[in-house]
């Protein structure tokens, strides 16, 4: 008991409380007595009471400054925003500028990885090629069909064309011009997206194991490796920019939608739940082979050519480092999209109950080559069962 003065409180006071005590150390001039006061509680659960005393203890020992972790006052850059009028349908997204970029990235916050990034040669990330898995039965040509008909309702309603000629300004001044705002919503927007199918395939086969009281047979790994790639992509896209409200608010529901039907999708059918992930990458190998074309338009896009890459980006990928350069970035993305696209289009082909999984597999003393989770061996259309050892 620390108080003889308080009556019971419900949780909604305690919490209300607690948000007071955290504005209030936000304050350059709170006070230490007033706060202490406002945490006083006969609240019987002893953590409520804890937190809200430890934030009242920063307000005393730390400038405020320092509580402030919150990267929304970093720098952006805002060049086109000036003097028009504001869209609330914007799909914008406001870049930071470098400074902003150096802001956002926050030390304190970096964990190591569960799955430490296997790492590409040039050769390699220079070698991803755009392909294409041709449908052979009626499952993949519906998945392939699906996919096909999301994308382009996606490109034109957010004004996306590929281009048709060399001309690297041909759309200039259309909507379908991609500026570097627009190249940033579509990385966040469909990230996103992505990162949604290896979680929930590796939930799905985490409570099979459980319930069946089975082994996984090695897939469940595999799948969270891919999760947490795709949450890479996203969260190194979001310390180079801030996407608008309407498109979080897009996010927030596609989300919604996407995750239930892909759950439901994989509990009937594995096999097309990863053919519609192989479509998903085949696309995104696509979209960022052509960001990497627009990059090379010299003068096209300044702020992506004198872009510091943010430190996540550093620390997560082998491959780069502080010199590196967006191109450079958006390289070891592409990469990572590519072994998706081998590793779901092989998932199709197997039998996903019985078969282990062979990107899990470490096989001595074969002749033929076997997958790995690298891109020395790789088959971008996946891997026929009957080449592999199961
Ligand atoms: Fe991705
Ligand atoms: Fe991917």
């Amino acid at each position: 008991m620390l108080s003889t003065t308080i009556t019971h409180r419900t949780p909604l006071m305690v919490a209300s409380s607690t948000l007071s005590a955290i504005r209030f150390a936000t304050s350059a001039t709170a006070t230490s007595a007033t706060t202490t006061t406002t945490t006083t509680t006969t609240d019987p659960n002893p953590h409520t009471i804890k937190h809200a005393q430890q934030v009242t203890t920063k307000s005393q020992l730390q400038p405020p400054q320092q509580i402030s972790f919150i990267s929304h006052d970093a720098e952006i850059h805002q060049p086109e925003e000036n003097g028009k009028k504001k869209k609330w349908f914007n799909w914008g997204t406001k870049i930071y500028t470098n400074d902003g970029i150096t802001h956002n990235d926050d030390p304190k916050f970096l964990t190591p990885h569960a799955y430490k990034h296997v790492g590409y040669s040039p050769a390699e990330l220079y070698g991803v090629e755009v392909t294409h898995k041709t449908p052979a039965n009626f499952r993949e040509k519906f998945c392939y069909g699906l996919i096909k008909t999301c994308r382009f309702w996606f490109d034109l309603v957010t004004g996306y064309a590929e281009p048709k000629t060399g001309d690297p300004n041909e759309y200039k001044g259309t909507r379908w011009e991609m500026t570097e705002s627009k190249w940033m919503t579509r990385i966040i927007f469909l990230e996103s997206i992505a990162g949604v199918p290896g979680s929930v395939a590796a939930f799905l086969r985490q409570l099979q194991s459980l319930r069946l009281l089975k082994r996984d047979r090695g897939f469940i790994q595999t799948y969270l490796e891919e999760a947490e790639q795709e949450r890479m992509h996203l969260l190194v896209a979001l310390k180079i920019g801030k996407p608008s409200l309407f498109t979080r608010a897009i996010m927030y529901v596609g989300q919604g939608v996407f995750a239930n039907a892909f759950f439901l999708t994989y509990m009937a059918n594995p096999n097309a739940a990863a053919s519609i992930v192989g479509y998903i990458e085949e696309e995104a190998c696509h979209t960022y082979t052509e960001l990497l074309k627009d990059l090379d338009n010299k003068g096209k896009f300044p702020i992506f050519e004198n872009m510091t890459i943010p430190k996540i980006a550093v620390e997560y990928w082998p491959g780069l480092n502080h010199q590196s350069t967006f191109k450079d970035l958006i390289l070891q993305i592409r990469a990572d999209e590519a072994k998706h696209r081998e590793v779901n289009h092989t998932f199709a082909n197997l039998d996903l109950q019985r078969d282990r999984n062979p990107f899990a597999l470490k096989i001595n003393d074969v002749d033929q080559p076997q997958p790995n989770m690298g891109l020395k061996v790789s088959k971008p259309t996946g891997w026929e069962r009957k080449d592999l050892i199961l």
